[in-house]
């Protein structure tokens, strides 16, 4: 199973959007896919159309050990697409995962939890995407640590770009435990019809020249609407210019990935 890891320590920049689209492309497409939640905000869970206060078990129980990923995940509407939610109890995770409970007080190995529970649906998926959280820490460790993709959106705005230097370092880090992963980036909300824009597209591609996609997501919004029908913008409106950006960068991917 290959793993994407969407990922900006910058908020809003499209991470769960891009998640959840490029999801619901390769399903529709015939790839068995398992969108993972690691958001305290549960922001993908709810673009399913899922309640998060509805699931006893999700990905906090996952990364405790105390459920597998098989156990949590769900059913979605679309045939192919499972998503192993989560709830506002990941918020307190981060010290309970390190601490461990298994008599030696410490978890060892916690920053491979994930990678592990993964493992264990080789042959049950062939894509897993994973959402994470605006912030560096054990959940997006695990995310990155069990990643072939890094898939950084950086949003078409000057600070967003200033923004994405700060991954690198973290990056770093990863690729000593997980030295092949692949970075890309993927612009997103750009604005055509402004400079600034326009410009700050440019300025990624010329900073980031071999990491950076061709497909640009384009602002629209036909994106931001879908949130209401708490579906994603591809199931929404399949046709809308945004839709196309997805299945673009689908395209794309499957060629990298
Ligand atoms: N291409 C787009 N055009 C217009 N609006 C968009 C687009 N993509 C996402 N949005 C909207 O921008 C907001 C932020 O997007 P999203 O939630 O995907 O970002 P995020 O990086 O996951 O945020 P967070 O850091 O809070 O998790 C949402 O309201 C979403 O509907
Ligand atoms: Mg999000």
């Amino acid at each position: 199973m290959k793993v994407c890891t969407v990922l900006n320590q910058k908020g809003g920049v499209g991470k769960t959007t891009t998640s959840a689209n490029l999801a619901c492309v390769f399903a529709e497409r015939g790839t068995r896919v398992l969108l993972i939640d690691l958001d305290p905000q549960a922001a993908l869970t709810i673009s399913l159309g899922f309640d998060p206060m509805d699931f006893e078990t999700h990905m906090y129980h996952v990364l405790l050990r105390q459920a597998t990923l098989a156990d949590v995940a769900i059913r979605t509407e679309l045939d192919n697409l499972d998503l192993a939610p989560t709830s506002i109890d990941l918020c307190g995770i981060e010290a309970e995962m390190i601490r461990g409970g298994r008599g030696s007080g410490l978890t060892i190995g916690w920053e491979q939890i994930l990678a592990k529970a993964i493992s264990t649906l080789d042959n049950h998926y062939d894509v897993a995407i994973i959402d994470t959280p605006p912030t560096f820490g054990c959940l997006l460790t695990n995310a990155l640590v069990a990643a072939n993709m890094a898939l950084i959106p950086g949003q078409c705005h000057y600070l967003s770009y200033r923004a994405l230097e700060w991954l690198f370092p973290i990056l770093e880090d990863i690729k000593e435990v997980n030295p092949n992963i692949m970075v890309r980036i993927v612009r997103t909300m750009l604005d055509k019809r402004t400079l600034h824009s326009r410009e700050v597209s440019e300025k990624i591609v010329n900073t980031y020249p071999k990491l950076t996609l061709d497909t640009i997501i384009k602002l629209s919004i036909r994106a931001a609407d879908a949130t209401l029908d708490e579906k994603p913008v591809v199931i929404i409106n399949p046709k809308s210019d945004v839709a196309c950006n997805y299945r673009q960068l689908a395209d794309e991917l499957e060629g990298v990935l």
